[in-house]
C-alpha cells in the first residue's frame, strides 16, 4: 500500500462570509458561507508516512516550520492516524504558487491539500466530502476548497457541498494587493476575539443566513448584481462585528478604503464590479471576464495599490500522485 501522496488544492474566496464557530463543536461554522474556488492560487502538498520518523516534520517552500503551524498540521495528521491501521509520523512538504507572506489566504488551499494528501497516503476515505470534513476541522474555510467553482459550507455542517462547477458561470476576480507583509491577527484568533467581545457578533449571526440565501439564489440565477450586493453586505457586516470588538480589529488600511470607493464609483458609472475583503487589507473585486481589463486598470490607478492578480473559478482538490 502506498504511504505517500501529493495533492493540489486552490484557495477560495468567500462571497458570503464564515466568521464565528459553533461553541464546543470541533470547528463547525456558526454561519453559512458561500465561496468561489480560484484557479492559480494553489498549494501542492506531499505527505509521506514513515515508520522511521520519531516526529512529524513540516517544510513550507524551503523552510522547516515549528510552533503553531506544525501543531495545526499535527492535529490533522492525528485525525488521519486515528483511522489508519498502521499509524506513523509523517514528512509534510508544501509549496504555494503565490507569495505566502503577502497575507493572501493560504490556510484554505493548504489544509485542503494536506487533508487530501494525508488521507490518500494513509489509505483512508479520500472522496471530496471526506476530505472536506477533515479539512474543516482544521480550518473551516478549507472545507470549501475540496470542490471546484462555487461551494457552500452550511452552519454546523460537517463538510462543504458543491453548488456550481467551475465552468458554469464565467467570472473574473481581481485580487488587489494593498499592503506588503503578513496580516497582524490571524482569522482564527480574530474570530474568537470577535465572538468573545463584540456586542455586534450576535446580530451578525442572526443576519448572516439571510445574506447567504440572497447569495445562494443569485448564484443559481447567475445574477451578478444581486450576488455583488449580498457579498458587499456580508463583507461589511463581518467587518462591523470586528470593529465593535474590544479592543477593535481593523483589517482595512487607507488603500483598502480607496479601492472600495473606486469600485463604488465604477458601479455608479454602470460597471459591474463588487468588492470583498477577508481578515486582511487586500480587496478582491468581482466582475465579468469582459470588464476585467478595464476594472483592473482602474484598480492599478488607485494610490498605494501594489499589484492586481486576475483569477477565475478553479478546480476542486486533486491528487497529483
Ligand atoms: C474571513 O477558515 O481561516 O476568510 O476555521 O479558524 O481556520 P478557522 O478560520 P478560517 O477563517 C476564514 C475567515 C474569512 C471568511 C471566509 O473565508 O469565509
Amino acid at each position: 500500500m502506498p504511504n505517500s501522496a501529493i495533492a493540489r488544492a486552490c484557495a477560495n474566496i468567500a462571497f458570503i462570509k464564515y466568521w464565528g464557530k459553533q461553541p464546543a463543536s470541533d470547528n463547525r461554522a456558526a454561519v453559512p458561507s458561500l465561496s468561489l474556488t480560484l484557479a492559480g492560487l494553489s498549494t501542492e502538498t506531499e505527505v509521506e508516512f514513515d515508520s522511521n520518523l520519531s516526529a512529524d516534520q513540516l517544510v513550507l517552500g524551503r523552510t522547516a516550520l515549528e510552533g503553531r503551524p506544525l501543531e495545526r498540521v499535527k492535529a490533522l495528521l492525528d485525525r488521519v492516524r486515528a483511522q489508519s491501521p498502521n499509524p506513523a509520523f509523517a514528512r509534510v512538504q508544501s509549496r504555494n504558487d503565490f507569495p505566502t507572506g503577502a497575507g493572501l489566504a493560504s490556510s484554505a488551499s493548504g489544509f485542503c491539500a494536506l487533508a487530501l494528501a494525508a488521507s490518500s497516503a494513509a489509505g483512508i476515505a479520500s472522496d471530496a466530502a471526506s476530505v472536506s470534513a477533515l479539512a474543516r476541522k482544521s480550518s473551516a474555510s478549507a472545507a470549501r476548497s475540496a470542490f471546484g467553482g462555487f461551494s457552500v459550507l452550511r452552519a454546523g455542517a460537517d463538510a462543504a457541498e458543491p453548488l456550481l462547477d467551475e465552468n458554469a458561470w464565467p467570472l473574473a476576480l481581481l485580487v488587489t494587493l494593498t499592503a506588503k507583509g503578513p496580516k497582524a491577527v490571524g482569522s482564527t484568533e480574530g474570530m474568537l476575539h470577535t465572538e468573545r467581545t463584540s456586542p455586534y457578533y450576535a446580530t451578525w449571526v442572526t443576519h448572516a443566513p439571510k445574506l447567504f440565501e440572497q447569495g445562494y439564489k443569485a448564484v443559481l440565477e447567475r445574477d451578478l448584481e444581486r450576488l455583488g450586493a449580498a457579498m458587499e453586505q456580508s463583507t461589511l457586516m463581518m467587518h462591523a462585528s470586528m470593529l465593535a470588538a474590544a479592543p477593535h480589529l481593523l483589517y482595512m488600511n487607507p488603500v483598502s478604503v480607496r479601492v472600495i470607493e473606486t469600485v463604488t464609483a465604477l458601479r455608479k458609472q454602470g460597471t459591474h464590479a463588487y468588492f470583498t475583503l477577508d481578515a486582511g487589507p487586500h480587496v478582491k473585486v468581482l466582475t465579468t471576464p469582459e470588464l476585467a481589463a478595464s476594472v483592473r486598470a482602474a484598480l492599478l490607478d488607485v494610490e498605494g495599490v501594489q499589484s492586481v492578480i486576475e483569477t477565475k473559478a478553479g478546480p476542486g482538490a486533486t491528487l497529483v500522485r
